[in-house]
């Protein structure tokens, strides 16, 4: 593993006097302004709106060049991961810095076969839930209702971290798949022993007492190769809660409950699901691209095109460009035509072409193409958000994880720049007016 290391000084001219800070060089060459002693040195702090140009910690999980398009995990291509490997082994290299070998990997599915079941109380807590409850918010309740039901390592010594990462990783599933279930009043279906952890999912999903689910290998591949894509993503916005609720002392559920959340916002995860509202929109207005082109250019009209763009990508998302080939295999696989598809590829050249978008590096990113898969697995809009969940908790735990072993690690505590009142003397009630 490499650490990051000094790389000389930066000097900072402040009321006269020449500060060095120090610079820090990461294992592929990136450098950082080491500021952690610039309020006790200084007395200043600095301003980082959405922490835009701020690195809130070290990390050796994901390594991505947003200039080249690249993404790597624990050193790995994505491209190579998502071509060869399951989500599990890919969840394995997350938690533990290096692929499993064969044994490894056996070990690691036992113990997610052993804790796919839900103890049954729980299942109750479905109950109350109205049918178009949000499932997000489900799983966020649940996610955190797992404490009171497997008490984490510190209450119980021996749980470990290792253990507790392998029940969520397993009961997420599970929990997504009998809240689509519920809601749609369908007896629930129990995880089973002989199926992989995508095939079990999607057996959870879609098996019906009337209509048993036939499984086909195509669906259970790229859906490994979907979860694998939203693995991880250094420091995004739900991992920053993840961490930012650990810091505190929060437990590991706490704080995948509070990424649940964050990443379900509409800037973040929840973007899955605007892209598909946005194509069906499209395909509403007879295919109507230039009125919705035009509308993203308007500055004043509040509209943007979904799934394109990305706070980190100047160039194409290596995500998207997966996606959108796995999307077209699979859709002529299983001769599938949705229309949507067409819409999705005429909108991304006319939007790649357009030198409005190209000037703002408008790329299509991991959301755009996703939907368009999820649909054809039969998978509803409200659940797309999930999916990105599921995929997304391995790469949480192993945050969460590092950030705990890390001693450097302190609570997240950000400072702030005062614009209110200045001090003001009270005005007693019958003066106020
Ligand atoms: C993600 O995968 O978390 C999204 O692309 C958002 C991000 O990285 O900021």
């Amino acid at each position: 593993m490499h650490t990051s290391k000094d790389n000389g000084t930066a000097q900072l001219i402040l009321d006269g006097k020449t500060y060095e800070l120090p610079v820090l060089t990461g294992s592929e060459g990136e450098r950082t302004i080491d500021i952690r002693n610039l309020l006790n040195t200084t007395g200043y702090t600095v301003l980082d709106n959405g922490f835009k140009n701020s690195a809130s910690c070290t990390s050796s999980i994901t390594y991505l060049d947003g200039d080249k398009g690249i993404l790597r995990y624990r050193g790995y291509a994505i491209e190579d991961l998502a071509a060869n490997c399951t989500f599990v082994e890919v969840a394995y290299l997350l938690l533990h810095n290096e692929l499993p070998t064969a044994q490894e990997l056996l070990d690691f599915r036992k113990l997610l076969a052993e804790f796919a079941l839900l103890h049954e109380d729980m299942i109750h807590f479905f109950d109350p839930f109205p049918a178009a409850a949000s499932p997000m918010s489900i799983l966020s309740v649940m996610v955190n209702s797992l404490v009171n039901f497997y008490p984490e390592m510190s209450d119980n010594p021996r749980e470990n971290l290792d253990t507790t990462a392998c029940r969520l990783i397993s009961k997420i599933r599970t929990i997504a798949a009998f809240s689509y279930k519920m809601s749609r009043g369908e007896p629930t279906v129990y995880p089973r022993h002989d199926l992989a952890y995508c095939g079990n999912f999607l057996n959870m999903m879609f098996d019906l007492p009337v209509r048993p689910y036939t499984l086909l290998p195509e669906v259970e591949q790229v859906l490994n190769k979907l979860l694998i894509l939203h693995a991880d993503h250094e420091q995004n916005c739900s991992t920053s809660a993840v961490r930012l609720v650990g810091s505190s002392g929060g437990s590991l559920y706490a704080s995948i409950s509070a990424g649940i959340n964050a990443l379900a916002g509409p800037l973040h995860g929840g973007a899955n699901e605007a892209v598909i509202h946005m194509l069906e929109d499209i395909h509403a207005d007879n295919n109507d691209y230039m009125k919705y082109i035009n509308k993203a250019k308007d500055k004043h009209d509040p509209f943007r095109l979904s799934g394109f763009g990305h706070r980190v990508y100047r160039t194409y998302d290596p995500r998207g460009t997966i996606i959108r080939d796995a999307c077209d295999e699979m859709l002529n696989t299983l001769e599938i035509q949705d229309p949507l598809l067409d819409i999705a590829k005429n909108l991304e050249e006319i939007v790649l072409n357009d030198s409005h978008f190209v000037k703002r590096n408008l790329y299509p990113n991991v959301d755009f193409y996703s939907g368009i898969i999820y649909r054809a697995l039969g998978i509803p809009t409200n659940m797309f958000t999930v999916m990105f969940a599921l995929g997304r908790l391995p790469g949480w735990i192993a945050q969460w994880k590092e950030m705990h072993e890390d001693r450097n690690t302190k609570i997240y505590r950000p400072r702030q720049l005062y614009t209110g009142s200045t001090h003001r003397p009270f005005v007693p009630m019958e003066e106020r007016g």
